[in-house]
């Protein structure tokens, strides 16, 4: 298993960190456009594994032959959000970082699994699956996992209760109009909706949907990566280990839902050969109006893209 991360920055860096640590792959390439980064914070990674008892190799490059034959391609290379900026202030810029990568990435790993975190995350998922020219099973994008991880987090605090005895779901764009779905949270099998009145959850999805631009107000210079490094670690293991986990993930609608040719988080079967199933859910007028609204932010998005 060779995995490579684009973008040596906060997320990449530090997924890295956590599939080596974690030993998720055999060989791991972290590679960036600026020289010496990518070599430097590979090499002290690389020196931290007979410490953590981990076999990963990893090496730093900014050549992307050796990229070549990866089996998953992680693309978190692009800019970040400053204060004030909203994900699709990035998009000029990050098309063309995202476009020149997958334009690689397709030529030397032409049958691997491409995970993008870069934002604006559905529309930059679009950009490496038409780039790519991939079967959309193998592109998708991570933004649910971690949409769902700030939400159970929020609630978890206000119940003082485990975080593993949260599940629960968000769906839609990666963007403040994304879709937490309280009727299908669930606290150790206890519907959420019965153990908190209505205005309690209307806070903790509305902090939900500011989530991202919270960390940023504090960081200043860039976004989240602790939250959102967990969650593409996630998607690594669930495809390495071909665990089958049911996940919120961006993937290529075909109908689902009611969409066409546009990544949106949904519930998919995550496995060794990508995105295996898509669930559709039963949602009820308010939960289709609100989906509908993030998916049309999204296609808004995507038809200012020129490739
Ligand atoms: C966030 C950014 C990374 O949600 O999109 O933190």
């Amino acid at each position: 298993m060779k995995i490579t991360v684009v973008g040596a920055g906060h997320v990449g860096a530090t997924l890295a960190q956590r599939i080596v640590d974690n030993e998720l792959a055999n060989e791991l390439v972290l590679i960036d456009i600026v020289e010496g980064l990518p070599q430097g914070k590979g090499l002290d990674m690389w020196e931290s594994a007979p410490i953590s008892g981990s076999d990963c190799y990893v090496i730093g490059t900014n050549d992307y032959q050796d990229t070549k034959d990866s089996d998953i391609v992680v693309i978190t290379a692009g800019l970040p959000r400053k204060p004030g900026m909203s994900r699709e202030d990035l998009l000029a810029k990050n098309v063309e970082i995202v476009k020149s990568v997958t334009e690689q990435v397709a030529k030397f790993s032409p049958n691997s699994i491409i995970i993008v975190v870069s934002n604006p995350l559905d529309a930059m998922a679009w950009t490496a699956l038409k780039v790519s020219g991939f079967e959309p099973h193998r592109v998708m994008g991570m933004a649910g996992i971690l949409d769902t991880a700030r939400y159970r987090s929020f609630i978890a605090m206000e119940l003082n209760v485990s975080t593993k005895d949260i599940q629960a779901l968000v769906l839609g764009g990666h963007g403040d109009s994304m879709v937490p779905l309280p009727r299908y949270t669930m606290v150790g099998g206890i519907p959420l909706t019965e153990l908190l009145p209505k205005d309690r959850i209307d806070a903790i999805v509305e902090r939900t949907r500011k989530g991202g631009a919270e960390i940023v107000n504090y960081l200043k210079t860039g976004s989240a990566y602790y939250a959102p490094s967990a969650a593409v670690a996630e998607m690594v293991e669930a495809i390495v280990k071909d665990k089958k986990r049911i996940l919120p993930c961006a993937a290529y609608l075909r109908g689902e839902y009611g969409f066409e040719d546009i990544y949106l988080g949904v519930p998919i079967k995550l496995g060794k050969t990508g995105v295996e199933h898509i669930f559709e859910l039963k949602l009820t007028e308010d939960e289709k109006e609100a989906l509908r609204k993030s998916a049309e932010s999204v296609k808004n998005t995507v038809a200012q893209i020129k490739l």
